[in-house]
């Protein structure tokens, strides 16, 4: 897989540039029991990460894989894990400290995070957007918990209002009812208004502290940390107020009851998480994105956090397309095909269990393959290639994908041949006539398949294989039920020359070959025929 990784060991004395981040090739984490394994669709960058990586925080492992936040969508699940399934889409904040030592990740294609990090992602957030919430809604959402200010009637400053935990803790705040003041620079000010706070004070012209001296608020929310900010926030809390801080620092002992807090975000917290996907969807939480980059522009994604200025979130796109899951029994059959064309255009499809999801969300009361993605939910073999392939083959022309459809399409009807012999009870007596039976089948198709095969190359006049020299490679090739069929029919592929040497330039084509070297599904024969 892809992930960007600082490279060389970083001390507290160094200075950290964006350029110490590149992309590389890693191998895909392994997962534990309490774990699920996301393939990555975006992630964020937050102020935290470029400051663990100068060494403010302490120091930190060579090669380490940077990223707290991620959206994605589940591919495999540890064997202790209750709450996901292959297949959902989730967002996390996965930083981690096991035994000490900082655990990141998710700048990569695949992370790997606690069931208890995870939660199910906002249903009307894209990924990009998904994935700038994590770490800085749990903070904002636990600051404010902290304070108790997340009631009717509850007053609150929200120190830096335009950043990224500002915003959020704005609009959460607003959602309880809460009336909030905040602070920002002259040119956020009408933004952060937008978000609904109650009172906003340009920190650039005005002294907050002057402004709402007296206000006798229960709590200061503190993401900007600058010196002096204890004493000033005294001065506009009520008796036993609080000051609840993510940055910054003080020792002193407060009058009046006033108390300090400086705390950390906790990220083991699905609830929380759980909180702010309901804020989310319920419209009154939003977090804007300022700009996203791919992956591979990951400095000067770190460059625009480092600037201090940001409004919203800066994003990182990490995966484009994200896989689809295919609900089907584990042998070749109807849902081979599917498979095969996923690996020709190396398109991630994963295997769901088909016990997971009710038929009738697929529009199909029958056992046809089923395919989810994102909210697109499918069924019918023929019309799940079809889909597959404009994802799989983005460049070909409508002609080109005639041709494929045309192929998948008799593939089906070869197999619905075969199959109406396998299935036949008097044919499972009579082997010599199901012999006949499926030789008919074959005899039927086969040269009219065979006509159209192209001499050499693929179907299409691309470099690479599409659905159709998939499909014949099928027809050709795989166990269930084309392969037995052949077999037991006495196929003799002398007869259909240009058909066998399609289907073994197919299966020699790369990332063909590395498929078909680790498929148990197109050798499995599940009849044992
Ligand atoms: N303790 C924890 O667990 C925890 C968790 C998350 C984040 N943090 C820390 O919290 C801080 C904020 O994080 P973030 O993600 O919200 O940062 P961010 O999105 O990068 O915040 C940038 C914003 O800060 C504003 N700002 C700068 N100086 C300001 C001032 N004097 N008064 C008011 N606003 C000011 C800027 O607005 P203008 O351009 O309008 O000035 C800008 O919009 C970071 O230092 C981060 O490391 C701590």
């Amino acid at each position: 897989m892809r992930a960007v990784v600082c490279n060389g060991v970083i001390f507290k004395e160094e200075v950290f540039t964006p350029e110490a981040l590149t992309v590389k090739t890693c191998p895909v984490p392994s997962f534990q029991d309490d774990e699920v394994l996301i393939k990555v669709a975006a992630s964020s960058v937050n102020p935290v990460d470029w400051k663990i990586l100068s060494g403010k925080i302490g120091p930190v492992q060579a090669g380490i894989v940077p990223g707290f936040d991620c959206s994605g969508v589940v591919v495999a699940v540890g064997a202790a894990v209750t709450r996901f399934k292959v297949g959902d889409e989730v967002w996390a904040d996965v930083v981690e400290r096991p035994e000490g030592v900082l655990k990141l990740g998710a700048y990569a294609e695949y992370v790997a995070t606690k069931e208890n990090k995870t939660g199910l992602k906002p249903t009307n957030l894209p990924f990009e957007q998904a994935a700038v919430v994590p770490l800085v809604g749990l903070t904002a959402l636990q600051g404010l918990q902290k304070g108790d200010v997340l009631k009717e009637g509850a007053h609150v400053l929200i120190l830096g209002g335009s950043g990224g935990n500002g915003i959020c803790a704005i609009q959460i705040a607003k959602a309880s009812g809460a009336t909030v003041y905040t602070t920002c620079s002259g040119k956020n000010m009408d933004f952060v208004k937008s978000l609904g706070a109650d009172q906003v004070i340009d920190y650039t012209k005005d002294d907050w502290a002057v402004v709402l001296k007296g206000k006798n608020l229960d709590c200061v929310f503190d993401t900007v940390g600058q010196d002096g900010t204890v004493p000033k926030a005294v001065d506009v809390l009520k008796d036993n107020g609080t000051i609840k801080a993510i940055m910054g620092g003080t020792k002193e002992s407060l009058p009046r009851g006033i108390t300090f807090e400086f705390f950390l975000t906790n990220s083991v917290n699905f609830a929380d998480l759980d909180t702010l996907k309901t804020l989310v969807e319920s419209g009154k939480m939003r977090l804007p994105v300022q700009e996203s980059f791919p992956l591979d522009r990951i400095a000067d994604a770190f460059k625009l956090s480092m600037s201090g200025r940001v409004v919203g979130k800066v994003g990182i796109s990490v995966s484009s397309i994200m896989p689809a899951v295919l609900y089907y029994f584990p042998a070749g059959g109807r849902g081979e095909l599917a498979r095969c064309i996923a690996a020709a255009g190396g398109i991630g499809l994963i295997e769901g269990k088909p016990a997971d999801v009710d038929k009738a969300d697929f529009a199909s009361p029958s056992g046809v393959p089923l395919l989810k993605h994102g909210a697109l939910k499918m069924a019918q073999s023929t019309a799940i290639e079809v889909y597959l392939s404009l994802l799989a083959f983005p460049d070909l022309t409508p002609p080109m994908r005639a041709v494929d459809s045309q192929l998948c399409s008799t593939k089906e009807d070869v197999i619905a041949g075969f199959y109406k012999v396998f299935f036949n009870a008097e044919m499972k007596e009579n082997k010599e006539k199901a012999k006949e039976e499926l030789a008919k089948v074959a005899n039927k198709w086969y040269p009219v398949i065979e006509k159209q095969c192209p001499l050499d190359g693929f179907f299409n006049g691309q470099g690479y294989p599409t659905a159709a020299d998939v499909a014949v490679m099928n027809i050709c090739d795989c166990a269930w039920a084309f392969g037995v069929a052949n077999r037991i029919a006495g196929v003799d592929w002398a007869n259909y020359p240009k058909m066998r040497a399609l289907a073994t330039r197919t299966a020699e084509f790369a990332a063909m070959k590395e498929y078909l070297a680790k498929s148990a599904t197109f050798a499995a024969n599940p009849m044992g025929l």
